[in-house]
């Protein structure tokens, strides 16, 4: 098995609908556009993108249990959409996982609706960003790539 460091993205509900949805809020790049994107980027540090999006929080607990048994993963970058604000199975896989964890959103949801201002994740998250469009997950994956090594 390849031992390049890996960084999970974890994308939640909806953020399949990327480059159609509502434009003005999220932006015109489609996911598949910004995971190539990131993924050329990672590439130049020598690191891999491992990525995964699903409407189903189950599937998205799934994943942060088995990128904690992998490893190769060296932290994740989770937007997850809706479920943020909703989901403590997230908080509590995040947690339990003792992966270092960036939360993104490309919205600035605290100058939304009130109720996109509370994040489940936040408080397990090594780092926020909002607001930055799909830049946000760049940022997310040169701080993880700038932190020491927590599992080796
Ligand atoms: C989002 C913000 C959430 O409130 C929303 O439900 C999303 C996208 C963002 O990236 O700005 O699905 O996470």
């Amino acid at each position: 098995m390849s031992k390049t460091p890996t960084i999970l993205v974890l994308n939640g509900p909806n953020l399949n609908m990327l480059g159609k949805r509502e434009p003005a809020i999220y932006g015109t790049a489609t996911l598949d556009e910004i995971i190539l994107g990131l993924t050329a980027e990672a590439k130049k540090s020598g690191v891999d993108i491992m990525h995964q999006q699903s409407n189903a929080e189950h599937e998205l607990v799934e994943a942060i249990q088995t990128a904690s048994r992998n490893n190769n993963i060296k932290g994740i970058i989770i937007n997850a959409g809706a479920l943020t604000h909703s989901s403590i199975a997230l908080h509590d896989a995040i947690k339990l996982s003792g992966l270092p964890t960036v939360e993104v959103h490309l919205s600035n949801v605290f100058a939304r609706e009130e109720f996109r201002h509370h994040s489940y994740i936040s408080a397990v998250a090594r780092a926020v960003i909002v607001g930055a469009g799909s830049d946000g997950y760049h940022f997310a994956l040169q701080f993880l790539i700038k932190l020491p090594n927590d599992k080796d």
